[in-house]
């Protein structure tokens, strides 16, 4: 035991040695960016940058900073997201407070921000509501962007808005932030955009997704049946005549989803893929 912990100590003893380490550590517990992963903690824990580390792999370091580094990277080898571990995490042009009250805010939802400015360009200030506004990732990246915009978001988590609120905070973007369920129906308009990322795994299909989303991301963020539908059908009350829905969704409904626009009477229905090339994002208009 004690020669064990000895060895550990000594490969943490400079930069270099730390990352070799951490990053043999992880790949073991499974994690699909080990190096990156060991990279981001060590970067974390010394105040410092990823780049900045590889420059700099012979620096020593102090025995404080190893402790550190040992229990983040304990954790994330229980693969708790890297998010959570850290406590930020970057969305567009912001870095916001992301904890396991929130889902981690994912790249495929910057193409949905994307699609959204898209449909707000040269609108001087759009109301627009961010259904299950999570972390506030949505609704502050189109607060940022497109300055003018009143942005609302609802969610029916209060743990989720008191991150959003943190966020609106720390980015010092103004939001409104509502507390409610979607299926109640939805805030009153008229919004020039609706957008939303709902839940939309299926109950089912949670026991194959990895450890990080199975077991640490919050379930109501995550499994939702027929959410989507509903934000759909409720937009349709809410929206003015003209104005846009904006959609994220997983790859096998965006067919599916996009069928049931144009049956509900949106116009201009579109489907969008995310930087891997998967259809997720489906939009559409109501009538003008
Ligand atoms: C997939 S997460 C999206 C979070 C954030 N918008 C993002 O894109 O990173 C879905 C969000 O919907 C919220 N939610 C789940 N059920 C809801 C409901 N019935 N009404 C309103 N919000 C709901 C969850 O609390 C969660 O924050």
């Amino acid at each position: 035991m004690a020669l064990s912990h000895k060895v550990v100590t000594g490969a943490l003893e400079n930069v270099g040695g730390a990352l070799e380490s951490v990053s043999r550590r992880l790949h073991a517990a499974g994690c699909d960016s080990p190096r990156v992963d060991a990279e981001l903690l060590l970067a974390h824990v010394l105040g410092t940058t990823r780049s900045a580390l590889r420059a700099d792999s012979r620096r020593e370091l102090r025995a404080a900073d190893a402790a550190e580094l040992e229990l983040l990277a304990a954790r994330r080898a229980t693969r708790e997201p890297l998010a959570y571990i850290l406590g930020e995490w970057g969305f567009r042009r912001l870095t916001l407070t992301i904890d396991a009250r929130v889902l981690v805010p994912r790249p495929e939802t910057e193409v949905v921000v994307e699609r959204c400015l898209a449909r707000l360009a040269g609108l001087a200030e759009p109301r627009v509501l961010d259904v299950g506004t999570g972390s506030g990732a949505i609704a502050l990246a189109l607060a940022d962007e497109h300055p003018g915009a009143r942005v609302t978001g609802v969610d029916v988590s209060p743990d989720a808005l008191a991150v959003a609120r943190e966020n609106a905070v720390r980015t010092g973007l103004a939001i409104e932030l509502v507390l409610g369920d979607l299926y109640a129906g939805l805030p009153d308009g008229p919004w020039d955009l609706v957008v939303s990322n709902p839940p939309y795994v299926r109950p089912d299909e949670i026991e194959g997704l990895a450890p990080e989303v199975r077991d640490w991301e919050p379930r109501l963020a995550l499994v939702g049946d027929g959410a989507t539908e509903a934000v759909a059908a409720r937009a349709l009350a809410v929206l003015r005549p003209g104005g846009a829905l904006v959609l994220e969704l997983a790859e096998a409904d965006a067919a599916r989803v996009a069928g049931l626009l144009r049956e509900l009477g949106y116009v201009d229905v579109t489907t969008t893929c995310d930087l891997t090339g998967r259809e997720r994002v489906v939009e559409g208009a109501t009538p003008a």
